[in-house]
């Protein structure tokens, strides 16, 4: 390859463009730009090619580009990258190359380096179910997995209720696309993998070729997308209300506001006033801050609880859009009663805003009815708390805390008073039912409900508003529920329909169980729950399928 091509020679270069990772309308552009500077464009890889122009990082990437088509680079030619050409057509000549401008030989990378026979090697031997494979947070293939998935985003809002089939069928290939353990540059490497249908491999060629996907792009713009992900995004709104809104032909969440909450639905009135606060992502040091004062008070209510922080950040990551917080005893039964007192002290602590209890309505023979496996299916029986909480902003910032006043939120490590320590008294849960609860339904109207989040949320404050579920599970059931409240939502799914299809058996968040025998298989660890779905154990911070 000829070494730095000297400016002047604007008469004899031959300029190819390599499409690669060009958006199709800047290639266009600049093939256009070339001819009207008097400067020779080559539509084909002819041996007269002087300079070929790449986007991609190295020499090895152009070359395998070629290679599909059995083509080399010519030998005379310089691979360059578009700063070059850029610069060239400023300069309406062809220019000097700087040695910047040189593309590597080979792409320095961190990533290990999967041979087209590894890649075939590993598609065959892919695992057909997500729950049988490792999904790291952090995966080789982001920007496809980015794309296919407002591709199921937009399924989800639009499909009619219930019918996930499409969504699901675009997780099922970023799924895929998460558990490779190559970084996919063309289409062909996806060969033999059964979860990437046509309409993804598109898509994925598109943002391959083009950096994008028109069909994404197209998407994103929508003002019906737009307007969805807005609503939906409100606590308490799903895709339906939010298509009534469209309907009514609400644009934002003002038009909702003003509309007071017509519902009387408590998420939708406390989600709308504090919607600033709740959009703004948990961080994991404050989910640990607070998970810890939850299991500081939980025990002194029942010594011996086992509090564990679930959801998103137990799979590892580091922003959530709330806290999860599983609660058990190693005395089954022993965790009646906790919950209320709970809440009841965690008010005491200045950390409860709004929230509401639902109590256990776990039978056994519900189990042996609904067996619905839909994305919205995983709708558990355990008694657990759904609210907001008062996170003070020192949670996010503890060491500064230190330096401020003494408030509510920094007492002696338990407040539990004696009367709300483990009693018999259920006179006295009864009444704590009530605490923090919507008051909707005792005034007529929704008058009470409309000002009263808004007037708190308006007025000066040192905490931020945050979606915490408290989950109550006995010790019988509590690894199941450990397994289906870490997640992924895919990974439940996925499992769940695992165990139906593989081995006959009913997974939920309380256990897993024969239908035929009418028998639950209990598991001491959540080890033992994978081995009872003959799954290799997969660790929380790869279920993130
Ligand atoms: N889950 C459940 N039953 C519910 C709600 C949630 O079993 N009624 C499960 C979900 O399947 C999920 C986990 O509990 O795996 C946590 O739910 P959620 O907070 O919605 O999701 P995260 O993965 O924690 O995501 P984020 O970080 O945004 O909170
Ligand atoms: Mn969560
Ligand atoms: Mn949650």
């Amino acid at each position: 390859m000829a070494e730095v091509t000297q400016a002047g020679d604007s008469k004899t270069a031959k300029v190819f463009i390599v499409p690669v990772k060009f958006q199709k309308k800047r290639l266009e552009d600049m093939k256009k730009s070339l001819s009207k500077k008097g400067l020779q464009y080559a539509d084909t890889l002819s041996p007269d090619v002087t300079h070929v122009v790449s986007e991609c990082e190295s020499v090895d990437q152009v070359e395998k580009y070629f290679a599909k088509s059995g083509q080399k680079i010519p030998e005379a030619a310089s691979v360059v990258s578009t700063q070059w050409l850029i610069d060239c057509l400023k300069a309406s000549k062809i220019v000097e190359i700087k040695s910047s401008q040189v593309l590597k030989e080979i792409k320095i990378s961190a990533k290990p380096e999967v041979s087209p026979a590894e890649e075939n090697e590993c598609n065959r031997n892919f695992p057909e179910w997500a729950c049988q494979r490792k999904a790291k947070l952090e995966h080789l293939n982001k920007k496809l997995t980015s794309a296919v998935e407002v591709l199921q985003e937009f399924a989800e809002l639009r499909d009619s209720n219930q019918d996930y089939s499409r969504a699901l069928a675009f997780r099922r290939a970023s799924s895929v696309l998460k558990s490779l353990p190559f970084q996919v540059q063309n289409v062909e490497q996806l060969k033999g993998l059964k979860d990437i249908g046509e309409h993804v491999k598109t898509v994925i060629s598109d943002v391959l070729d083009h950096g994008s996907s028109s069909e994404v792009e197209e998407i994103l713009k929508s003002e019906w997308f737009k307007k969805m992900k807005l609503f939906t995004s409100v606590f308490g709104i799903g895709p339906s209300t939010a298509k009534a809104w469209i309907e009514r032909g609400w644009e934002n969440l003002d038009d909702a506001q003003k509309d007071g909450c017509p519902s009387g639905d408590w998420r939708i009135a406390w989600g709308l006033a504090f919607f600033e606060d709740l959009n703004v992502p948990v961080g994991r040091i404050e989910a640990i801050a607070f998970s810890q004062i939850v299991q500081e008070e939980a025990e002194c209510i029942l010594p011996g609880v086992i509090t564990t922080l679930v959801g998103g950040f137990r799979r590892g990551k580091s922003q959530g859009h709330d806290v999860d917080i599983l609660l058990s005893h190693p005395t089954d039964g022993a965790e009646m009663g906790l919950l209320p007192k709970l809440i009841a002290a965690l008010g005491k602590r200045g950390l409860v805003l709004i929230g509401h209890k639902e109590k256990n309505s776990f039978r056994s023979d519900i189990l042996y009815q609904d067996f619905k496996l839909s994305a919205r299916g995983q709708l558990d029986h355990f008694e657990k708390w759904l609210g907001i909480c008062k996170f003070p902003k020192s949670f996010s910032t503890p060491k500064i805390s230190k330096k401020s006043k003494p408030e509510i939120n920094q007492p002696t490590p338990c407040t539990t008073d004696t009367d709300l320590k483990a009693t018999a008294d259920s006179s006295l849960d009864e009444s704590m039912n009530e605490l923090y609860e919507p008051k909707a339904k005792k005034t007529k109207g929704s008058e009470a409900i409309e000002l009263e989040p808004n007037r708190i949320s308006a007025a000066p404050r040192d905490w931020l508003a945050r979606r915490v579920d408290l989950i109550i599970a006995p010790k019988s059931q509590y690894y199941y529920a450990l397994v289906g409240w870490t997640g992924s939502k895919h990974f439940n799914r996925d499992a769940r329909l695992y165990a139906q299809k593989k081995l006959g058996l009913k997974l939920t968040s309380h256990g897993l169980f024969n239908l035929e025998k009418r028998e639950p298989l209990t598991a001491q660890s959540e080890e033992e729950v994978f081995s009872h779905l003959k799954l290799p154990y997969i660790d929380p911070a790869d279920r993130n399928c």
